[in-house]
């Protein structure tokens, strides 16, 4: 049986992450992990936070501390609110960690080793006024290609075009807006991309067949534009140091790897930080290292939002195939197009839309986790507003399946007492129903395989619906007049149901995935899921089975505190350009 390996693109350090950051990276991974999981496979989901670079330097300095005093804080602080939204990563690490500088010299040696490698003296732009050189995304200025203002250095944000400072138009420093800019030699490491292009066009050629459309047509369209040289150094503190051994002149003045060189090393790094923890992971490296084969060989899955396909399908991809090792590359690439908020952008320097913080102060996790599932940014962008939220919140979550678990239990309790009913064998109602469950679900599974989330929020959804058809159509309250019987084998049919709902649910709303089925006191209740053969029997939870009634699962989101949301968070698209 195939191991799945899961990374989802790690987030910078430097702040909480949006909604936006959330839902196309760390929640669908954690969907999907979970997912599997439960479907009894063995899954390593891998995440960390992206620790240097620029963004970090210039965050520690504005919050007044040494930069690894602030990346230990903002690594705690997002681990909190990951740990919020029940985010399950087998280990959340750190790119500044010993491992990942160990891995990350490790990868420059054997490149330098390959030839793929090269110093060359560069001219690079030095701020006068900030008195440094400047990293290219501090860098801005009008895109050369599509003519948008605020492109930076490193890549154009409106057309995803990888850019070099120097092609931008009306170039300016991003930190203190000075255009006093000056160019200086410096050396630098590069990466000869341009010798790994073939081979890197010959990996996509043989492997992206089942990317979703997004990821592929970036990775060729970065190709067909022809794999530069990527200087993979910088003149910074804080980052992974050139190793001396190797580039001895470099290491003396400083020079740190560039962090897109380090970030997606990290994914291995993160990796070897979990395995140091325990030694139970011991095997660390068959994630990794000749994982394709034998008998459990590893099938590697990346989440990310489109900025980050080029490095994940080209540029990355290219360093591995460089060290000439057996590392693992990616099998498959789930890309996500923007959530936007209002028709406008999240955007966490303007402090616009929500963040992942002040989400989980206004409501529960499962709420945010279900909305944004069911909406995710998939074949195209979509967008974020508090209407939406609330009439998906309370129509599925709290209508269809909230509504529907408190009102089988607490009527059953009512008329029953505190165990489910009996009523006898099932009835052509039920048959149906199973048949109907059992086919919803094949469809759910389906989704969930093929990494479609809406559809499967889709398909979950009908499933919860079904429950809710069947009780109109029996009546238990009308039932219980005339026929008893009846109206016990309905209410044992919608709790085995609920027990159902319980399990296939939790990828997406764990936390009230588990309180309902805490409900039922089964002996033994270590269902991981449902089988077809499960589904349509609906008798997993026997009669006689002890229950209590949970709290109610989802409240209502009222009219008032809609208007309050919108009120405090702003409910209009940004103004155009600002
Ligand atoms: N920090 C980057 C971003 O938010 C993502 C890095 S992904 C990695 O865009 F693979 F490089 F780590
Ligand atoms: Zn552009």
């Amino acid at each position: 049986m195939a191991r799945h390996l899961i990374t989802s693109a790690l987030p910078y350090i430097n702040g909480i992450k949006h909604l936006g950051n959330m839902v196309g990276s760390m929640l669908p991974a954690d969907v999907y992990a979970r997912y599997l999981r439960q479907r009894g496979h063995e899954v390593l989901y891998i995440c960390a936070t992206d620790e240097h670079g620029t963004p970090a330097e210039l965050a520690a300095k504005e919050a007044g501390l040494p930069v690894d005093v602030f990346c230990a804080q903002a690594h705690d602080a997002q681990k909190a609110v990951y740990d919020g939204f029940a985010l399950a990563f087998d280990h959340f690490g750190r790119s500044s960690s010993a491992q990942n500088r160990d891995i990350t010299q490790h990868f420059a040696r054997k490149l330098h080793e390959n030839g793929f490698i090269e110093e060359r003296a560069i001219r690079q732009v030095y701020s006068l006024a900030d008195e440094r050189f400047l990293p290219d995304r501090y860098i801005v200025g009008t895109c050369p290609h599509c003519g948008y203002d605020k492109a930076r250095g490193d890549q154009c944000e409106n057309c995803t075009r990888v850019l070099d400072p120097t092609d931008l138009i009306d170039a300016r420093s991003a930190i203190s807006g000075s255009s006093a800019l000056e160019v200086r030699e410096t050396k630098h490491l590069f990466l000869l991309q341009s010798k790994l292009a073939g081979e890197v066009e010959a990996w996509i050629d043989a492997n992206s067949a089942e990317w979703p459309t997004l990821a592929s047509s970036i990775a060729r369209k970065w190709l067909t534009e022809g794999l530069q040289d990527r200087s993979i150094t910088r003149d910074l503190d804080w980052g992974v140091p050139v190793p001396a051994d190797t580039w001895p002149e470099l290491a003396a003045e400083g020079k740190v790897f560039y962090v897109w060189f380090d970030a997606p090393i990290e994914y291995i790094g993160s990796t070897r930080e979990w395995a140091d923890q325990d030694p139970a992971h011991r095997d660390w490296k068959s994630w990794w290292y000749e994982a394709d084969g034998g008998e459990h060989p590893v099938r590697y899955t990346e989440f990310m939002a489109k900025d980050n396909v080029p490095f994940h399908t080209v540029m990355f991809p290219a360093t591995q195939i460089g060290t000439r090792e057996p590392w693992k590359r990616v099998d498959h690439v789930k890309a996500f197009n923007w959530l936007n908020y209002y028709g406008g952008k999240f955007s966490t320097s303007q402090r616009r839309g929500i963040f992942t913080d002040a989400a989980l102060e206004l409501l529960p996790a499962d709420y945010w986790r279900y909305f944004l599932m069911a909406n995710a940014p998939e074949s195209d962008d979509t967008s974020f507003t508090w209407e939406l939220f609330a009439s998906s919140v309370n129509k599925d979550l709290a209508d269809t399946l909230g509504n529907f678990v408190n009102r089988v239990l607490s009527f059953s309790r009512k008329r029953f007492g505190d165990q489910v009913p009996d009523g006898g064998p099932a009835g052509e109602a039920e048959t149906r129903l199973g048949e109907q469950i059992a086919g919803l679900l094949a469809e759910y599974e389906g989704h969930l395989e093929t990494l479609q989330f809406r559809k499967a929020a889709q398909a979950l959804r009908a499933l919860w619906s079904a429950g809710n058809s069947y009780l109109e159509e029996k009546a238990p309250w009308m039932q219980i007049k005339a026929d008893p019987e009846a109206a016990a084998l309905t209410l044992r049919t919608a709790m085995n149901l609920i027990h159902l709902y319980a399990v296939v649910s939790e990828p997406f709303i764990p936390t009230s995935a588990r309180a309902v089925r805490a409900a039922f006191a089964l002996p033994a209740d270590d269902a991981t899921w449902v089988t077809a053969e499960e589904a349509r029997a609906l008798a997993f939870v026997p009669a006689g089975t002890a229950f209590t009634v949970p709290p109610v699962l989802f409240a209502k989101i009222t009219d008032e505190e809609l208007a309050g949301y919108v009120e405090r968070f702003g409910g209009e698209p940004a103004a155009a350009g600002a």
